[in-house]
């Protein structure tokens, strides 16, 4: 039965199997019904029987001394116990009938099976009869009493009874079909609905999504999933596609250069050592900063998918080596240090990330600054988390640039930038790391007066 269902689609299935279980649910209380009622019908009917013995019984009895004759004499009460399709016979002890009456009902052709002091039911072609015989023990009479009784209403009411079970059953199983067609289809709307939509996708792109279904069941739930995955999925897409673009735009440049330059020396450099001098060192220049920024892309796709090793460490160490090379390089510059944590505290990630994302906010704020040249760096401890903030003095951040300056290849003064070899990519890539760490980057800048970079990171 399975293995034949699997090879219907699931709205057959859902139908077939509802329309099986209601089907039997409703023929089992049918059924049932109409046993129960039988049974219960029956019972009465011999209830009836019984005292309607009881009675004869009792009035053969209460004359002690009746006779046959007198039996003969008690008819008229005997009529008036006696209703329509009822029959009452006495017999002696020898079988002989002394008495027999019925409103219209005949003994004859009855089956003789009636065991006695019981009730019997016999059954022929189209009646059914109750049929009771019992001992009557008097001082002067022996014999039986036999009490029939057709079950007229009894039959004609199961007969009916049995046509309505059928056609309820038949009834039941259109119904129950029609009631498993709908339950089906109302499973399977949402699903239809996702299922189109992906089609759509496919045809069409990215930008279709599941119309919403403004009900709370799973169903609805697995559509909200797949939409809030298609924004993702656009939403990454999209910035691929910017970042190449972006990428590509901002390699175009050095390499226009490079070729500016090539062609001029092709073209009369070589004779002139001013030009050759010249274009040589322009070209030194560009390719170093192609080589930088393929530096930095290849450094932030491997951020993105980053598979190293995670640890707990100190950062102080690391912030602290990292200071004592900048020195080395940039030894006009003072670098003021307040920590105030103790070595014990520690933060999980990648250490060399870690190492490279002070480098870079270090570059940063070294670069932007102007005529103070001095660093401070700070850490506080909030609520389980470790801040770090890097502050310098230098020319700050417009605030209508603040929003974008995590952006890939975006630098606030491009000229400038340009000149200090940035190729806005730094505080991308830093956002990236600090991300891996599961903490946070924030800004605080006032043009002209300084930068404060605040790190936070979990412990
Ligand atoms: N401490 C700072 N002070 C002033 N401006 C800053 C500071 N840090 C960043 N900026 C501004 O934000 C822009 C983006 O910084 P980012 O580090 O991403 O790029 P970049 O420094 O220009 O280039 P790269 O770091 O890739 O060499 C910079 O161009 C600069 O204008
Ligand atoms: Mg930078």
């Amino acid at each position: 039965m399975k293995k034949l269902l699997s090879k219907f689609p699931i709205k057959w299935r859902i139908t077939i199997w509802t329309t099986i279980v209601l089907f039997l649910l409703f023929s089992f209380f049918a059924v049932f019904q109409y046993f129960f009622m039988k049974y219960w019908v029956m019972h009465y009917e011999k209830t009836i029987i019984t005292e309607k013995m009881r009675e004869v019984q009792a009035y053969l009895l209460e004359n002690k001394a009746i006779t046959e004759d007198g039996i003969n004499n008690s008819s008229h009460f005997l009529e008036n116990i006696i209703e329509k399709n009822e029959l009452i016979q006495i017999e002696d002890k020898n079988g002989d009938i002394i008495l027999s009456l019925s409103n219209d009902l005949t003994i004859e052709g009855l089956p003789q099976i009636a065991l006695p002091n019981q009730i019997t039911s016999v059954k022929d072609k189209s009646d059914h009869y109750l049929i009771y015989k019992a001992d009557i023990a008097g001082s002067s009479f022996n014999g039986t009493v036999e009490l029939v009784r057709r079950l007229e209403n009894y039959t004609r009411l199961f007969n009916y009874l049995f046509i309505m079970m059928v056609i309820a059953i038949l009834g039941a199983i259109l119904l129950s079909s029609a009631g498993g067609l709908l339950i089906a289809n109302q499973i399977l709307k949402p699903i239809k609905a996702l299922s189109l939509t992906m089609q759509k996708i496919k045809s069409k792109g990215l930008k279709e999504r599941v119309p919403e279904l403004h009900s709370k069941d799973e169903i609805t739930e697995l559509s909200d999933i797949f939409n809030e995955m298609m924004d993702e999925l656009e939403l990454s897409f999209n910035k691929q596609k910017r970042f190449v673009e972006d990428a590509s735009h901002e390699l175009r440049t050095p390499i226009s250069i490079l070729e500016g330059h090539l062609s001029m020396l092709k073209r009369w450099g070589k004779k002139d050592p001013e030009i050759l001098e010249e274009s040589i060192a322009a070209s030194l220049y560009e390719v170093r900063r192609l080589k930088d920024l393929v530096t930095d892309l290849l450094d932030l796709t491997r951020i993105e998918s980053t598979s190293a090793l995670k640890e707990a460490f100190n950062p102080i160490l690391i912030i602290e080596n990292v200071i004592k090379s900048f020195n080395m390089i940039y030894p006009n510059f003072t670098f003021i240090k307040n920590f105030t944590i103790g070595t014990d505290i520690e933060i999980f990630g990648v250490r060399r990330q870690f190492e490279q994302l002070i480098v870079i906010i270090i570059d940063n704020a070294i670069k932007y600054s102007q005529t103070i040249e001095e660093i401070k760096l700070a850490t506080d401890m909030q609520n389980q988390h470790l801040l770090i903030h890097i502050i310098d003095y230098g020319e700050g951040i417009p605030n209508e640039d603040l929003p974008y300056i995590f952006d890939r290849f975006y630098r606030v003064d491009k000229a400038r930038s340009r000149a200090n070899g940035g190729n806005g990519l730094g505080l991308s890539i830093a956002k990236e790391i600090v991300e891996n760490f599961d903490g946070t980057i924030t800004i605080k800048s006032e043009l002209g007066q300084g930068t404060m970079v605040s790190l936070c990171f979990p412990i």
